[in-house]
Parts: structure tokens; C-alpha cells; sequence
């Protein structure tokens, strides 16, 4: 027996140097799939910032303490030895949670048992989701500029992305808008779902009751799911106000509220989020997130649950540190020659980088993290024709007024080329 086994190690040895010499074609064990997207610029900007110790004004992640009282709810979880798989998907007390804020803020009843999917953020809901519904040659509207993710969340679904533009503002007090008739167009019978978000990451516009019945009235006309990812539902400036597309008449039987914890409590590391759905399609979601990721952190869930348990007062301060971050940031940028997208929701600013001169957004990212030591995301990273962003970058102001101001002092820096 050993001697065979130590004669049968000869011969793998024997085999292994033999296949090390035949040339492997580059794409041989790859899937066609992936040559379709490129890694996430938003996260690499983050690498480039660590690289060259600057700022990092690209990624959103803030980098001031999440709530007192979850990250104890947290602890409180592990010590109690919430420790194993949750139930698939979704811990109870979290569903419940869930369930119960959606009626509190959009006046939406969820039945928790049967319509919520919890996962590994929304990110993680978005994917579950496409994976959950598209099939080869459905078409899924998107908005453009995007959240980079929608792009690859298609392809990986195998649905065909199309893109409807949002235009910026022409004045500094105006609003991203889009033409109707372009929107109408994106719709035919093969069109399966428009993703929409808003708040919305990159340019800040929250979506009006008249857009929303708009797009509503072409998902009925159609036959389409809205899958809306309301991620920045708190983060509003300016008196506007966060409409769920699923509060609409006719929209909660076609529509799925992804959501998560990211992001209105500071906790992006977590990876909880969420996908609220009708049972029928709730059903798919689920089937899809067991086999992906089985669950969410379980003792994370549990936070969860306390997370969304905060007073009211919470998210009016909330959304009033971020008002102040973007009242900091945009003089400074506007300043140092930016000119600027007022955001009226979310946490970034889109801005137009014209007057620098310089070839495009991706040079000039180069420049700003490597020389001025401020990271940013170029706008190239947002649409599918790189051209449409080449003049545009986003910054993130989800960072401690002593990140901005240390920011605004090196923009100050920006030699207008
Ligand atoms: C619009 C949007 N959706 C989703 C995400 C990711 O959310 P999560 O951390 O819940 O996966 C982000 C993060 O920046 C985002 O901007």
C-alpha cells in the first residue's frame, strides 16, 4: 500500500511537471461573464488613498464612531453566544424590526414572516434579487450616472442593462432631472425591472412624488418590478422627503425596498441589509441568498434589531451631521475651482472638474490622490460610456469635520492647470 502510494506520488509528481509546461490559454478557466466588468474603481480609490496617505473622499464609509448603544447591543449578542447560522433568512427580532419601521416611516405594511430576506448588506439583496428574477434577455433600467454595482449586478444576472440619462443641473440650485420620453423608450416587452435609487449615489437627487408616479405608471403600463435601493432613505437635506416606490397605488405587489444598515447607522463593515418583497418573488430572493451566502452575521441581526429600535430623535441627527459635512465640504471644493451639484440627499457631491484643463476624470483623480493627497472616484466609474463622466468627479462627506477641513486645506493646494 505504501509503496504504491509513494509509486503513485511519483507519477502525479511525474504528471504535475508535465502540465506545468503546457501553456494554459489566459481565459481558459475563466467565465465569460467577468471579461464584462472591470473591479470596483470606488473601492480601488480607497487602495490608491492608503497607497498615497490621502485623504480618502472616495469611498463612502464614515470614519467617526457608529452608535454607542448597537455596538454594545452588538457585544451583548456575542457574549450570549448568538454565535451560530441565523435563520436563513433573517433573524426574527431583525424582521420584525424591519417590519415595523416600514410601517412606522413609509406606511407600508410587511408581513415579516413571509416578505423580508435579510443578507450580507444590500448589496448583497440586489444581487439575490436580479439573480432571483432576470432571466437571459430581459432588459433592466438603470439610471445613469449609476451605484457602479448595478452594471456587473446585471451581467452576473444575465439581464441586459439599459441606461436612461439623469441630467445635471443647468444652475447651481437646480435638480439631476430626466427626460420622459427617454424613459419611455427604455420600456418594451422585454424590459423586467427599472432599478431605482434614491437617495441617490452619485449625484445626491431625491427622486419627487410626480417622478415616482411617472416611473410607477410605466412599471403598470409595462408590466415591470421597480427594485428601488433606498440605502440613503435618512440622508436628506433641504426639506425633501424620502418616498418609498412600494407606498405607491399599484406598486407593492411589483416592487422590492432593498435596504440596510450601512449606512443609517454607520456600520458599512457589518454587511446587513435587506429585501422587502412580495411572497411570490420573497420566495426566489430567498432561494437564491441560502445558496450564495446561507446568512448574515448572526450577532450582527441581533444589533440590528436595537439599531432600529433608536428614537426618532436619532435619524434628525443623522441627517442634520450630514447637512453641516455638506455645507463644509461644497465651499471648499467650490473654492479650490470645483464646480459643484448641490446634493439633496445622500452623502457625495458630483462635481464638474471643466476648469482644471486637465485630459479627463481619470487623470485628474490621479493627480488629486498622488499630488494633492485627496482621493476621490472619477465619474467615468458611473456611466456605461466613459465619456459621458470624463468631466466629472464625486466626492464622499460621510468623513469627521477634521477629515474636511484637512481635505479643504489640501485642495487648496489645486493649481488650476
Ligand atoms: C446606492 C448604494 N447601494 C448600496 C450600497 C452598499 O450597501 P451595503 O453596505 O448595504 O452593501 C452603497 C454603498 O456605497 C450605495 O451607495
Amino acid at each position: 500500500m505504501a509503496t504504491r502510494l509513494k509509486r503513485d506520488r511519483k507519477s502525479s509528481a511525474r504528471k504535475t511537471r508535465f502540465h506545468k509546461t503546457t501553456p494554459i490559454p489566459a481565459k481558459h478557466f475563466l467565465s465569460d461573464k467577468v471579461s464584462h466588468f472591470t473591479e470596483s474603481v470606488i473601492r480601488e480609490m480607497t487602495r490608491q488613498a492608503m497607497l498615497y496617505n490621502a485623504v480618502n473622499l472616495a469611498q463612502g464609509f464614515p470614519d467617526f464612531s457608529a452608535p454607542a448603544e448597537i455596538k454594545h447591543a452588538a457585544k451583548d449578542s456575542i457574549a450570549a453566544d448568538v454565535n451560530q447560522y441565523a435563520i436563513t433568512w433573517g433573524a426574527k427580532n431583525l424582521r420584525n424590526a424591519i417590519a415595523r419601521q416600514m410601517g412606522v416611516w413609509q406606511a407600508i405594511t410587511v408581513d415579516p414572516e413571509k416578505e423580508i430576506t435579510v443578507c450580507c448588506g444590500s448589496t448583497e439583496a440586489m444581487i439575490s434579487t436580479l439573480l432571483a428574477v432576470c432571466n437571459a434577455e430581459d432588459e433592466v433600467v438603470i439610471f445613469e450616472p449609476f451605484y457602479e454595482n448595478y452594471g456587473p449586478d446585471s451581467v452576473l444576472s444575465g439581464a441586459k442593462p439599459k441606461f436612461v440619462k439623469l441630467r445635471p443641473p443647468k444652475d447651481d440650485s437646480g435638480e439631476w432631472t430626466f427626460d420622459e420620453k427617454e424613459l419611455r423608450r427604455a420600456f418594451d416587452k422585454h424590459t423586467k425591472a427599472i432599478i431605482l435609487n434614491t437617495p441617490n449615489n452619485p449625484t445626491g437627487k431625491v427622486f419627487t412624488r410626480a417622478e415616482l408616479e411617472l416611473i410607477r405608471d410605466l412599471c403598470l403600463e409595462f408590466n415591470v418590478l421597480a427594485i428601488t435601493d433606498e440605502i440613503y432613505e435618512h440622508i436628506l437635506y433641504d426639506g425633501t422627503q424620502h418616498i418609498s416606490m412600494a407606498s405607491l397605488d399599484g406598486m407593492r405587489e411589483r416592487t422590492v425596498t432593498i435596504n440596510g444598515m450601512s449606512k443609517t447607522y454607520s456600520v458599512t463593515g457589518w454587511r446587513v441589509g435587506w429585501a422587502v418583497a412580495p411572497e411570490k418573488i420573497t420566495n426566489a430572493i430567498r432561494k437564491v441568498h441560502d445558496f450564495l451566502t446561507v446568512g448574515a452575521p448572526a450577532p450582527l441581526q441581533e444589533a440590528g434589531a436595537t439599531a432600529l429600535s433608536l428614537p426618532p430623535e436619532y435619524y434628525l441627527k443623522l441627517a442634520e451631521g450630514y447637512r453641516v459635512r455638506r455645507d463644509q465640504l461644497v465651499p471648499a471644493l467650490a473654492a479650490a475651482g470645483f464646480r459643484c451639484f448641490q446634493p439633496r440627499g445622500a452623502y457625495y457631491v458630483m462635481t464638474d472638474i471643466s476648469k482644471f484643463g486637465f485630459r479627463d476624470d481619470v487623470s485628474f483623480s490621479k493627480y488629486l490622490v498622488e499630488d494633492i493627497g485627496v482621493a476621490c472616484v472619477p465619474g467615468s466609474s458611473f456611466y456605461r460610456d466613459p465619456r459621458d463622466g470624463a468631466k466629472q468627479v464625486r466626492f464622499a462627506f460621510c468623513k469627521k469635520p477634521e477629515t474636511l477641513d484637512e481635505a479643504a486645506r489640501r485642495l487648496g493646494k489645486l493649481a488650476r492647470k
